[in-house]
């Protein structure tokens, strides 16, 4: 197979992890006989810092123009006190939106090697915790109307039903793949746009007859992701309910290093992120973990190019590394061996 990657390394450590991704992606293609090519794009401070603007024209394009995109992070201190339309963040809603990915895929796994790190106590966590939040990325909040005005200001959450329809149906084909359960969260007792939401769910799953669904108030939803995580297993919400339950899980998980993301539209096209930030504290130290990034490629390789195998092999490759014993500093507890990012990724690399 060959197939040409958009690699946005972008800010703080980014650079540092994109790296290690790309070189289990080039061993992957190695082991399996693939030619994976790659076009490097600057976004976020990097792009501001080189041209002025956090999403260039060419970045786009050439992300759009290739097989799926890579990136690592975006954002930092350095550019927080700029005008919200020049911020980083707004490289990563221009991609999202610009590429037209309303699906976000952000698995929360605890990793039976780093259960230690869960913050949750034994009993409610039982024998592990794999859950499956979908979360819509290209409408609501995040993209409708805004404004400030002196002391006032306001931003608008709308959704069409087609918006809503669409990711509600992959919310239960995703379930269907797993236990066949799914969460559907809302904050119906309140928002019109969740309760039509939770109109279309109950349109929809008339067509999904063997998928269990619930719904949950997002508060409650939060709630019962410490109280009992285990019920859930895919849950399917809006932008911003998303973005904040699926940092809640990953933590809830204690290894928001080692958790990728995959971010969808119709078609197999697809961005792949480690869920964590920019880190710029320790960007360039070779400290940072580039678990979550190698696990992104896993997730390319499994949505985007439909490379099941090569996949799994990735994700054997970080488990048997984590069994020997490696850790970075961020997943680290006594008694194991300590590496850097460079020695993660080569590990990662030869364990394949
Ligand atoms: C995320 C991030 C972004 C979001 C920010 C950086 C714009 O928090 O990917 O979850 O809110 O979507
Ligand atoms: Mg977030």
């Amino acid at each position: 197979m060959k197939k040409h990657i958009a690699v946005v390394a972008g800010d703080g450590i980014g650079p540092d992890i994109v790296g290690e991704a790309l070189k289990v992606l080039a061993k992957v293609g190695e082991k399996f006989g693939h030619s994976f090519t790659t076009s490097s794009y600057l976004a976020g401070g990097a792009a501001l810092d080189s041209v002025g603007v956090p999403l260039p024209e060419e970045t786009l394009k050439g992300c759009q123009a290739s097989d799926s995109v890579l990136l690592g992070a975006v954002g930092g201190p350095k550019w927080d006190t700029l005008a919200s339309n020049l911020r980083p963040e707004k490289a990563l809603l221009g991609l999202r939106g610009g590429m037209g990915l309303f699906c976000n895929l952000r698995p929360a796994i605890l990793y039976k090697q780093l259960a230690g790190a869960c913050p949750l106590k034994n009993e409610i966590v039982g024998e592990g915790l794999d859950l499956m939040v979908v979360r819509e990325l290209t409408g609501g909040i995040y993209f409708g109307q805004r404004g400030r005005e002196d002391d006032s200001a306001y931003d608008t959450m709308a959704y069409s039903r087609a918006e809503i329809e669409r990711i509600v149906r992959k919310g239960f084909e995703i379930a269907q793949k797993r236990s066949k359960r799914l969460c559907s969260v809302d904050k119906a007792n309140i928002l019109n746009t969740s309760q039509l939401w939770r109109e279309v769910v109950k349109q929809v799953e008339v067509d999904y007859p063997d998928v269990q669904v619930s719904h949950l108030y997002v508060d409650n939803a939060a709630m019962q992701l410490v109280r009992n995580p285990r019920q859930f297993d895919v849950i399917v919400t809006e932008n911003m309910f998303g973005d904040i339950l699926s940092d809640e899980a990953s933590q809830i998980t204690g290894s928001i290093g080692m958790l990728p993301s995959a971010s969808l539209r119709e078609d197999s096209f697809g961005m792949y992120e480690p869920i964590h930030g920019s880190a710029p504290d320790i960007a360039g130290k070779n400290i940072a973990n580039p678990i979550a990034t190698i696990l992104s490629v896993a997730m390319m390789l499994r949505y985007s190019f439909a490379l099941a195998t090569e996949a799994d092999a990735i994700e054997q490759a970080v488990s048997k590394v984590l069994d020997m014993g490696y850790r970075t500093s961020d997943i680290y507890t006594e008694g194991m061996k300590k590496v850097g990012t460079n020695e993660m990724g080569d590990l990662i690399a030869q364990a394949l």
